[in-house]
């Protein structure tokens, strides 16, 4: 393997590696304030007892995502100093109000959730770059709020802000439920799936929504990723949409897919019969990997697709029943979807990064140019993926631990209320 191509792995592995403490970090806050919520409302001391166990786990995973975002910044500028050099002035201000928003929530043990924003919004310009010129190879007239908000920040922030919200909530209703199928009347761990359904049952209809949305957009800024993600190798009107199969650079065929006539136009312009440029617009050294690309589309559409049916059961059964939807065949299901919402974001970032190459900034600069000119990268990559290994062991150890306590939940007693 290359230097190259180890910075791209070291890169790709520690974002995986933090994207999901970040996302466990948007999610568990808004979970915890329900919960803190409910108690105000209800005085039932269990929503305050699950209030107390959530904040515990959720502090693991705020230390596990402070340590690898911290890495994160540093691997920027050691890897990538060519992008840090061109892009630094451009997009730094999000990057720096993220520095911000990362120390008043380390004090705050609070909300992810602006951290996020900011962090979403430098990648939407690397994806749609704006807020600057450049004249004779130089950069000029940078505006750093134009390039903050770049024509993908909105679909990028709503799209990831949502994955965060359906992931912890598929992820936390797993765990209940799985807690619920041994002891179906347990209170605590009714209290907690009915408000990870909430959350769940909210998020994942507009999550397809704001998937739709980020489609149309890709399918105006970024044509050659849209193109790699649909396997769309031919321009053509009314184009079919591809599922699944094996795309084939050499003959710029598809097999074994399934197609849905005109699916494709009327997904990227909802109308049916309008032209979608495909892969042979664009030279070959300007493609992406398309199998990649299209195989991580398809399964991050399959796993929303999945979560969506199990929260029209809930709903189902929640109107027909007016009571938390506790059927032990929907129980089962919501366990093996625990996993789903993580492997749709990793799968949807994969789309947003591999879709982009061979650029670091879209049509600007070549991922190959900003990287490091230092050999051995290979010694840092090792390095670092044992560190996410070790990492990785005590956030499971740690969480078992809490898991395990949980099992056997004592409610904690409510705060004696004195009347004068
Ligand atoms: C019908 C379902 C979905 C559609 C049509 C869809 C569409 C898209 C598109 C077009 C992108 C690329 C955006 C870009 O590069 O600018 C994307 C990225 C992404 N998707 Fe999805 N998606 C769907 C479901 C989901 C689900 C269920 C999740 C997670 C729970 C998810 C998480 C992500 C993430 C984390 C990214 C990368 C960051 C971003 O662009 O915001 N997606 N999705």
């Amino acid at each position: 393997m290359s230097d190259f191509l180890f910075a791209r792995s070291q890169m790709a592995m520690s974002l995986a590696f933090h994207i999901v403490f970040a996302a466990l970090g948007i999610g568990m806050p808004l979970l915890m304030a329900m919960a803190e919520g409910m108690y105000l409302r209800t005085e039932q001391p269990v929503y305050l007892d699950l209030c107390h166990r959530w904040a515990k786990g959720t502090a693991i995973l705020f230390a596990v995502g402070a340590v690898s975002g911290t890495v994160l910044s540093f691997e920027l500028g050691l890897l990538w100093p060519g992008f840090m050099q061109h892009a630094g002035a451009i997009i730094g201000m999000p990057f720096s109000l993220e520095g911000f928003a990362f120390f008043t929530e380390a004090i705050f043990l609070g909300v992810y959730l602006y951290s996020g924003i900011f962090v979403v919004t430098a990648n939407a310009w690397m994806n749609s770059p704006a807020g600057f010129k450049i004249v004779d190879g130089q950069i000029r007239d940078i505006n750093p709020i134009a390039a903050m908000l770049n024509p993908a920040s909105l679909h990028e922030v709503v799209h990831m802000t949502l994955a965060a919200f359906v992931a912890t909530g598929f992820m936390v209703a797993a765990v209940h439920a799985f807690f619920l199928l041994r002891d179906l009347s347990n209170p605590f761990h009714r209290a907690a799936l009915g408000l990870a359904l909430v959350v769940a049952c909210i998020s994942m209809p507009l999550q397809i929504l704001s998937g739709d949305l980020s489609a149309r957009s890709v399918a105006r800024l970024q044509p050659a990723k849209l193109a790699a993600m649909e396997a769309h190798y031919r321009t053509q009107a009314g184009a079919p949409l591809i599922i699944g199969g094996i795309p084939q650079d050499q003959t710029m065929t598809t097999d074994y897919a399934l197609e849905i006539p005109r699916g494709l136009s009327f997904l990227a312009t909802h109308d049916p019969n309008a032209r979608v440029a495909g892969l042979e617009e664009f030279p070959r050294d300007q493609w992406p990997n398309v199998r990649v690309v299209h195989w991580a589309f398809d399964i991050m559409v399959g796993s929303g697709m999945l979560m969506l049916a199990l929260t029209l059961c809930a709903d189902g059964l929640w109107l027909k029943y007016r009571r938390l939807p506790d059927n032990r065949w929907l129980l089962r299901g919501l366990i093996a979807a625990g996993p789903l919402g993580f492997l749709a974001i990793e799968t949807g970032w994969v789309v947003t990064e591999v879709g982009r190459q061979p650029w670091i900034i879209y049509g600007v600069m070549r991922t190959g140019d900003a990287v490091t000119p230092m050999p051995g990268l290979v010694v840092p990559f090792v390095i670092f993926t044992g560190v996410y290994f070790l990492l990785a062991m005590v956030v499971v150890l740690l969480l078992r631990r809490q898991f395990l306590e949980t099992r056997n939940p004592v409610p904690a007693q409510p705060p004696e209320v004195t009347h004068a």
